[in-house]
């Protein structure tokens, strides 16, 4: 069987719009939504931009999350070593049951009762900025701060330890250093996670540690290295992805005025506002990687088991197969299902808090600082095409 060709010699990162894809990708999902391109670490691998075809990929039980290569890196090495509770780095069959344990405690019911909570951190947050005066760095001290206060309550980190929690969960999401840097930060995240893990063992609490060390587990595969890794993903999947879509969110709205508008006038849009602002921003910029574990065909095309793919979410929910008019950001269109969120059995586990968040979040920060503007054009704000996820470094606010 003769080599795959490469159709696209470098995946597209410019955006010529900050809150579009990059330019080109939509181009290349036109002439063919599933195509061999070169990644960032320089090595080949399958693009997927197409809607239905990420779907039928992230659903498949033929794709690892093993993956040899780190494609959206600069060295392409892989830090992340599977390991039980870790759920992003596990496949089938522990994948499944580890999940089981942990989905037990995100309940829709569990989530909804931490409304009151998240509520008084927006509140007490926002009336430090008040005291404050603009102009002030909304993601500074707003959008870093409160999803790390939300997870760090769900988890019980003493608060003199949440800042180191932040500063760490910032660095492992960088793209633009190497490996040893990750695994740098990784090492002290895992001491950190140690050091809450038995103190959590001696003196149990309400929160989710807790709850798992006492869970039903009749395979007694809770131990500490479980819950080193099952606390760990959460912890960094819930801040920083939370985290850009609030900055990264306010500066949309705060860019259209007529969308903005239809929010402040009618703040029962903000649960629709909040789905066409995960969708429209979809902040996983460069798309979820799989490896195929044998033959497969995928939108037409024949993958070889040990090839790499690559599903561009991004890309996938501005495919006007998906959803009408994809580059039109309207908080009134109808809710379709976007894929901000991943799909299939690593479908995001957090996704229920993440909505709440920020449904509380937009609804606050919009009826408690009404004349909100941004004091910075937005082609002078620094976006993070440095970062797994993309969102705004810093987002110059006044009222
Ligand atoms: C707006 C915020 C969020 C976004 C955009 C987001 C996005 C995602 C995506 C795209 C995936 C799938 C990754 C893949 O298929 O490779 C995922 C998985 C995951 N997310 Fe989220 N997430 C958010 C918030 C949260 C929160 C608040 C939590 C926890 C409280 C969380 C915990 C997780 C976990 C544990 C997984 C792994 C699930 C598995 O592998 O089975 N996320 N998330």
């Amino acid at each position: 069987m003769p080599e795959p060709t490469v159709d696209v010699p470098a995946v597209p990162k410019a955006r010529s719009c900050p809150f579009l894809p990059p330019d080109g990708i939509a181009d290349i999902r036109a002439a063919a939504p599933v195509t061999r391109a070169t990644f960032t670490s320089g090595h080949e691998a399958w693009l997927v931009t197409g809607y239905e075809e990420v779907r039928a990929l992230l659903r498949a039980p033929s794709f690892s999350v093993q993956v040899p290569h780190a494609l959206h890196t600069q060295d392409g090495v892989v830090t992340q070593k599977p390991g039980r509770g870790s759920l992003l780095w596990q496949d089938e069959p522990e994948h499944t049951s580890d999940r089981k344990l942990l989905a037990k405690e995100f309940t829709v019911r569990r989530m909804q009762a931490l409304r009151p909570n998240i509520q008084r951190i927006v509140d007490e947050h926002l009336d430090a900025i008040e005291a404050q005066g603009g102009p002030v760095d909304l993601v500074k001290t707003f959008a870093n701060p409160v999803p790390s206060m939300v997870i760090s309550d769900l988890f019980g980190v003493p608060v003199e330890r949440r800042a180191e929690f932040q500063d760490i969960a910032e660095a492992m999401m960088r793209v633009d250093q190497d490996a040893a840097a990750t695994e740098a930060a990784g090492m002290r995240l895992g001491g950190l996670l140690y050091q809450l893990v038995q103190e959590r063992r001696a003196d149990p609490g309400d929160d989710l540690i807790s709850a798992l060390i006492t869970t039903e587990d009749p395979d007694g595969v809770v131990d500490d290295m479980f819950l080193m890794n099952a606390a760990g993903t959460l912890l960094i999947a819930a801040h920083d992805t939370t985290a850009c879509m609030i900055g990264l969110g306010a500066a949309l709205l705060l860019d259209r005025p007529d969308q903005l508008a239809l929010l402040r006038e009618d703040p029962s849009l903000v649960a629709n506002a909040v789905e066409e602002l995960l969708r429209y921003l979809t902040i996983g910029q460069f798309g979820g990687e799989r490896v195929a574990t044998r033959d497969v065909e995928l939108g037409g095309v024949r993958i070889a088991e040990g090839e790499q793919v690559v599903a561009h979410v991004l890309a996938a929910d501005f495919d006007p197969a998906f959803v009408e008019e994809p580059e039109r950001f309207d908080i009134t269109r109808r809710p379709a299902p976007h894929l901000a969120f991943g799909f299939g059995a690593h479908q995001c586990i957090g996704q229920q808090l993440a909505r709440i968040e920020l449904q509380i979040v937009f609804e606050t920060l919009l009826r408690r600082l009404p004349t909100l503007r941004l004091a910075k054009p937005v082609e002078e704000l620094r976006f993070r095409t440095d970062m797994v996820f993309y969102g705004v470094h810093e987002l110059p606010v006044t009222w």
